[in-house]
């Protein structure tokens, strides 16, 4: 793997925020327990430490603007009109990193869809979308959350279904549309196992 871009090693090593980052302490918090559990994951997994960081950062970085108003992230994104507002922090944020130089794709499709899913996750996105909705620090469902955890990494592909279907009937409850993100990331997560690259 290359070099790690600045930005990706001082979110990845140093938990540090980009300097753009529009985020409470609260958000700050909750991005450190995910960067945190992906660390974790990333270690279990036998991963170099360039890539614990990397899978770090995923974590630190996702939310960065989250507390952006959806106004302001709308006209940094080019389909903007096809997202909720509430999700427009992901794309943004990959448009951030991207123009700031990060070149890796994988880390941006991860950031960029965390919120929906993705056919194209390879198992950081996967492993950021679970770990965004397992973090210690969500009250709800608590217990549940806190077996999941305890069955990552080696329990991958049964957690990620759960937490598919727990975050999709979610959004069939709340009568929000399934994005083609979503519909496509279903497909990819119910195929037979083995396709996590
Ligand atoms: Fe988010
Ligand atoms: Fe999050």
């Amino acid at each position: 793997m290359p070099k790690l871009h600045p930005i990706i090693h001082a979110a990845g090593a140093e938990r540090q925020h980009p300097d753009w980052a529009v985020m409470t302490e609260a958000r700050r918090r909750h991005t450190r327990r995910v960067g945190r559990l992906l660390w974790e994951w990333s270690r279990t997994l036998g991963h170099d430490r360039m890539r614990r960081i990397r899978w770090r950062a995923a974590g630190l970085l996702h939310d960065a603007l989250k507390d952006e108003s959806p106004e302001t992230l709308g006209l940094e994104v080019e389909d903007a009109g096809a997202w909720p507002g509430s999700l427009l922090h992901g794309p943004a944020c990959a448009n951030r990193l991207r123009a700031a130089g990060v070149e890796d794709e994988l880390l941006l499709t991860a950031i960029a869809f965390h919120t929906t899913g993705h056919a194209d996750f390879g198992a950081l996105g996967q492993a950021l979308y679970m770990a965004d909705f397992l973090e210690p620090g969500r009250r709800t469902l608590s217990r549940e959350r806190a077996e999941q955890r305890r069955r990552m990494p080696s329990d991958w592909h049964a957690v990620l279904g759960e937490v598919a279907t727990a975050k999709i009937v979610n959004l069939l409850r709340r009568g929000i549309p399934i994005s083609p993100a979503t519909a496509g990331f279903w497909r990819a997560v119910t195929a037979p196992a083995g396709t996590i690259r």
